[in-house]
């Protein structure tokens, strides 16, 4: 009887141990398992018949198909554990990378023209000791036309089409109303010295004017200011954006809100005056509006007008942009193309003829 269990012992142990060493996966071990450890397992069930046993063998055929079972189970964790490295092993074959293979070269990004040409111009005036300001995007009538002396049925309006949320309340067409908000905050203090660059909104919309686009408004206010000021500051910016030769032109304007007022052109930088493509043969270029603040903004923004006087312009940076790279159509600026973008370095090269 004690033979008889010993041998069935022994013929398990082994074929369990050997359907252990073959098992090639997880799931094939889970068989095994059941096949001799589960519930009517091949070692399982001689456990089960030791009761029939002689009782003085009993203990030690107990302790003998103990020591078979644990034997069994440690093999089963050693193949399973075996399994999962070697599975570990080839997944990491596969994955190796292939350091021989060309690699996909990361860009680094380059600023926008119009992010750059800002700099430039904060570089500029805060070197003259200029504060930045700004305004918000969303404005009230009063604040972009009325308190710069265009009432609601003024033909200057017609200038600039807008788009409006309420009869009060539009998207702002020009930085100017930036001019009131800062004086009414800060009069009656001196000097007002101010550049407040930012985004506005017209109903425009061909190769040079885009529905949005950014200026710059510059304003100073102090005792004795006088449109030689305002010369003296644009001769300077204008030599430092467009190089040392170029030369600075006024001509007679209207704007509402300046007294005398004024177009101001720089020499065509892309031909140096002679006349080019760029500045349609003419050798001048438009960038920008400007003027003595009149004595009415002066008064709305908190300023005595017969103690003080101003300067104010209005810059457009898409046209300066346009102008120091020699980009034909303002579109482009806002098209997102990564082959335009990446042209613009901060040194300058990479000028485009588009
Ligand atoms: C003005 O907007 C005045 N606020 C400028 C000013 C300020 C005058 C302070 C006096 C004192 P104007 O509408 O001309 O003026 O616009 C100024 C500049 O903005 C233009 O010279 C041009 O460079 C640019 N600009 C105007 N409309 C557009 C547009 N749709 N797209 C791109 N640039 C534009």
């Amino acid at each position: 009887m004690s033979d008889e269990i010993i041998t069935r012992l022994n013929s398990a142990r082994a074929a369990a141990l050997e359907a252990v060493g073959r098992a090639a996966g997880a799931s094939e071990l889970e068989e095994v398992r059941v096949r001799f450890l589960g519930r009517s397992g091949e070692i399982t069930q001689v456990l089960r018949g030791l009761g029939q046993a002689p009782a003085d063998i009993r203990p030690e055929l107990g302790r003998r198909a103990n020591e078979v079972r644990v034997e069994v189970e440690s093999a089963l964790a050693e193949q399973a554990a075996r399994l999962r490295e070697a599975e570990l092993e080839l997944r990491l074959l596969a994955e190796r990378v292939d350091i021989t293979l060309p690699g996909t070269v990361a860009l680094p990004g380059t600023l926008h023209p119009l992010s750059l040409i800002l700099l430039e111009i904060e570089r500029i005036f805060t070197a003259m000791g200029f504060e930045m300001a700004e305004g918000p995007e969303i404005e009230t009538d009063w604040h972009n036309f009325q308190a710069l002396n265009i009432p609601r049925d003024h033909p200057a309006r017609d200038m600039q089409a807008s788009f409006y949320f309420t009869d009060d309340v539009l998207l702002r067409t020009q930085t100017s109303p930036v001019q009131i908000r800062y004086m009414l905050a800060h009069a009656p203090n001196l000097p007002v010295k101010i550049i407040a660059p930012g985004r506005v909104y017209r109903r425009d919309d061909d190769a040079t004017h885009s529905p949005v686009f950014h200026q710059v408004e510059m304003l100073v206010v102090d005792r004795g200011i006088t449109m030689g000021d305002l010369k003296g500051v644009l001769g300077v910016f204008a030599r430092e954006m467009f190089g040392r030769q170029t030369r600075v032109r006024f001509r007679p304007s209207y704007f509402p809100f300046t007294e005398p007022s004024a177009e101001v052109d720089v020499s065509c930088a892309m031909c140096g005056g002679v006349g080019c493509r760029v500045c349609k043969g003419s050798g001048w270029l438009e960038i920008l509006g400007a003027g003595m603040v009149h004595p009415q903004v002066l008064r709305n923004g908190g300023y005595d007008p017969e103690i003080v006087s101003g300067f104010a312009f209005g810059l457009g940076i898409e046209r300066v942009a346009m102008l120091r790279y020699g980009i034909g159509d303002i579109r482009l600026l806002f098209g997102g193309d990564i082959r335009f973008l990446r042209q613009f370095h901060p040194t300058g090269e990479g000028r485009v003829e588009a």
